[in-house]
């Protein structure tokens, strides 16, 4: 018999960090088993990347302050520039302050360049935000539905379309179908935007996200948001394309031009970051393998997850405080995976396990018998 469920009196507190992150983390002066973030790679407190950005603390101080535009540019941030197109394969890049504002700097210098937007009804909130006050007509087609966005391709034919989408949605760990959305895209006429933020170093054969997961790096019109917090352990955003590009972002975008320089600490973990990244493709590789053993066994336990492979996995509910509860339970037994509560639209409650190539397997274990023991006890809820 299920026995009935309960919710403990206390509320979830917030999870404050005490130290660096990596597969613990000490949080509210405990130190825990860490399944939360997105620190895929574990490079957030990489030696030779501390390293870096504390040698360039001691050059350069903590800040330029001043934007780019004005008397902010070092030639750090030239080198990270250098190093971004490098690892990317493009004509340049521009870094600015941070990921979220990638989408916004991108759809200020596309403006014109499209009449109809048409994105992802569960699209980031920094996409939703970046077209906010938009002039040209928004259309939400379903989630991940290429066939629905064709249908209203189709209907409100005579746009030049822009389709916005997240690469990796950022909660559920689902990769957007760009093998679908691409040729309607191409055939329209249109542009395709990606938010890349969870799949930069993680998908594509050598890491450079979505496009390439799907072959299709080399395609016209497809341009990447992407960003140096996740993945590569670091901060900062960062658009890679043509020098065209590139010169209308530093030209047209009041969001780039009007905003502070990216400090030197995280500009020097950036390069550095770039290096490992190359060095060890292994880190890539390994996370994913690790993400999908771990997602079959939380299948076979019986819990509903997505079923792509990338190192978010969701655990899915339909009463918050089953989620909630959870999350609970595994914070009593030592372990971080959050309770998700995030402004991106959603209709199942969860928690979100973030697989880290830091992960040992002795972790993995504990996790998912924790898992299992809470399944046994309140059933399919
Ligand atoms: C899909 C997506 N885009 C953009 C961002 C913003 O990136 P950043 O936190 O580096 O500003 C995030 C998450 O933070 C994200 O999940």
């Amino acid at each position: 018999m299920i026995e009935p469920f309960h919710i403990p009196d206390h509320k979830i507190s917030m999870i404050v960090l005490s130290g660096a992150i990596g597969n613990f983390a000490t949080v509210n002066g405990k130190t825990y088993s860490y399944f939360g973030g997105n620190n895929y790679l574990g490079l957030a407190n990489h030696p030779l990347i501390k390293e870096a950005a504390s040698k360039a603390i001691e050059k350069y101080g903590v800040n330029f302050s001043a934007s780019r535009q004005t008397t902010g540019t070092a030639d750090i941030h030239l080198e990270l520039e250098r190093g971004l197109s490098l690892f990317k394969g493009k004509d340049d890049s521009a870094v600015f302050a941070s990921g979220y504002l990638g989408n916004s700097i991108l759809i200020e210098v596309l403006r014109g360049g499209y009449s109809a937007i048409f994105i992802d009804e569960s699209a980031h909130a920094s996409i939703i935000s970046a077209i906010r006050g938009e002039k040209a007509s928004v259309y939400n087609y379903r989630h991940c539905d290429a066939n629905h966005l064709g249908d209203l391709l189709q209907e409100h034919g005579g746009h030049l379309p822009l389709v916005i989408t997240d690469g990796i949605f950022a909660l559920t760990g689902e990769i957007a179908p760009l093998d679908k959305i691409y040729p309607l895209v191409k055939r329209h006429n249109g542009i395709l935007v990606v938010d890349d933020a969870h799949a930069t170093g993680i998908l594509g054969k050598t890491g450079k996200g979505t496009p390439e997961h799907f072959s299709l790096q080399a395609e016209k019109n497809i341009y990447q948001t992407e960003t140096m917090s996740k993945a590569m352990g670091g901060f900062g955003g960062f658009i890679a394309g043509s020098r065209e590009l590139t010169d209308l972002i530093r030209q047209k975008s009041a969001t780039y031009q009007a905003s502070t320089a990216l400090p030197p600490p995280v500009v020097a973990a950036g390069i550095a970051s770039l290096k490992v990244l190359s060095e060890h493709p292994e880190l890539r590789t390994d996370v994913l393998s690790k993400a999908t053993w771990l997602r079959e066994q939380v299948v076979t336990l019986g819990f509903r997850t997505t079923g792509n492979n990338t190192p978010i996995i969701p655990l899915f509910f339909d009463a918050p405080e089953n989620a909630k509860s959870i999350s609970l339970y595994l914070g009593d037994n030592g372990i971080i995976v959050p309770f998700m509560n995030y402004p991106v639209r959603h209709e199942l409650h969860m928690i979100r396990i973030t697989v880290s190539a830091a992960h040992t397997a002795g972790q993995s274990e504990v996790l998912l018998n924790l898992l299992k023991k809470w399944k046994l006890k309140y059933g399919n809820i």
